[in-house]
């Protein structure tokens, strides 16, 4: 393929924009090459730039569900822009949406919009630290709530031990707060539950991961985490920023049974407009401004046109019986045959999957934490990733992001995409 335009396209944008990228992920570096700038998507594909076509399984990582520019999320976005992009004050379709959501997800009387998937966590934490008068939370290692400070922690020395800011510009003063354990280890929640007494506001998790590829719930996981902030008065927070809408309408909440008492959401919530959202029951988000004192606000949160494209977005995926069954089908059957195909090739690996969500791992037979996944060949699946690119097939750009499949991916790219894997030989 040539990427010529695309190439001078980047070293235009490198010249005004930081990496030449608005957010680092597209920047290829973990896979290595230059990003591939794109001009157009419909359905399953993306065109880019030089006018080559890609089969896409990242979906704008993640929210476009339903595949791009569906043609009547797009019709009833024309038809809002004609009556105004935004208004700053309210407007009735923020009601409905939030009405469709209250109504159809488990647990959660009211829900607040904002902008981003990190807006929704930040904000999600400050009100669960209103509402409990604690400061402490816990996080895990590999989960992603986003870029605000309070999250860009890893691990010190052991899981245990306070955190250290992982980006320069995070204060040790906030580092000192965000606590850290292994994903699946109920052991070490229990152990730092124990060691900061009545100091833990909340548990964040990814219910299932999707930010160190995708990795699932294991040993009780979830429950255990209930359990242990029912015994604490923690809160527990889901992040369902990729899982909500995408593994069941009502998300992991609905999957696995597990109550949350707050859950964040974004991606498919918007329908691809920026939209985020955090919800909970009646006696936590009383609290939030205006009505109680946790201060939170937003010029274009609710924005017509964003609600616009994500209530036509969870209207169609409601409408659709068979909708959840469908997609989840189209994964288990990419999950088989390209497991099959790395089997016949002696390319030991592990695929991980829940729902329309999936990851590839190389030469490692079991991922359920961030170690294990970066115990995983990386530069092999950035061979893999570069063979199937150059073939039209695009995957997320590094081994630690998951795979979404949409509702336009049917028999014919799942087929065209197994012929491609057919040919790639590892070396
Ligand atoms: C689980 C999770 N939470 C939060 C976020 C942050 O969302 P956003 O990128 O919309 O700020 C992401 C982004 O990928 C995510 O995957």
């Amino acid at each position: 393929m040539l990427y010529q335009r695309s190439s001078a396209l980047f070293d235009e944008a490198y010249q005004y924009i930081p990496g030449g990228v608005n957010s680092p992920v597209r920047a290829f570096k973990s896979v290595g090459g230059v990003p591939i700038f794109m001009k157009s998507a419909k359905g399953a594909y993306m065109t880019d730039a030089d006018d080559n076509t890609y089969i896409d399984y990242i979906n704008s990582w993640g929210p476009a569900i339903l595949g791009h520019t569906h043609p009547e999320v797009l019709e009833a976005i024309k038809k809002q822009a004609e009556n105004g992009f935004s208004y700053g004050t309210p407007s009735e379709l923020e009601t409905e949406i939030a009405k469709l959501i209250v109504e159809n997800v488990p647990n959660i009387d009211q829900i607040r919009m904002v902008s981003s998937g990190t807006e929704a966590c930040m904000s999600a934490i400050r009100l669960a630290r209103g509402f409990t008068g604690r400061d402490k939370i816990i996080k895990f290692e590999g989960c992603y709530h986003g870029h605000s400070d309070s999250f860009l922690i890893k691990a010190g020395s052991g899981a245990a031990t306070f955190g250290n800011p992982n980006s320069p510009g995070v204060t040790a003063g906030t580092a000192k707060d965000t606590l850290l354990a292994k994903y699946n280890d109920n052991e070490q929640v229990a152990d730092l539950f124990r060691h900061n007494p009545g100091e833990i506001a909340a548990v964040i998790v990814e219910p299932v991961a999707g930010n160190m590829g995708c990795v699932l719930p294991e040993n009780n996981f979830l429950q255990n985490l209930r359990k242990l902030c029912d015994e604490n008065g923690a809160l527990l927070i889901f992040d369902e920023v990729m899982t909500g809408f995408r593994l069941a309408f009502g998300g992991a909440q609905e999957v696995y049974n597990v109550k949350a008492d707050l859950v964040t959401y974004g991606k498919v919530i918007g329908g691809g407009l920026p939209v985020g959202a955090f919800a909970g029951r009646n006696e936590i988000m009383d609290h939030l401004a205006p009505k109680g004192a946790v201060y939170q606000a937003g010029t274009l949160s609710g924005n017509p046109l964003a609600m616009r494209a994500g209530l036509t977005t969870l209207e169609l995926i409601k409408k659709d019986e068979n909708f959840y069954q469908n997609i989840n089908k189209t994964t288990e059957t990419l999950d088989f045959e390209i497991g099959k195909i790395l089997n016949s090739k002696n390319i030991e690996h592990r695929i991980n999957r829940k729902g329309s969500m999936m990851s590839v791992f190389f030469h490692i037979n079991s991922v359920s934490n961030f170690d294990e996944a970066a115990k995983a060949n990386h530069s092999l699946f950035n061979n893999f990733f570069h063979f199937l690119l150059e073939k039209g097939i695009y995957l997320p750009p590094s081994g630690y992001e998951t795979w979404f499949i949409s509702d336009a991916i049917k028999e014919k790219e799942i087929d065209s995409t197994l012929e491609v894997i057919r040919k790639f030989e590892y070396s």
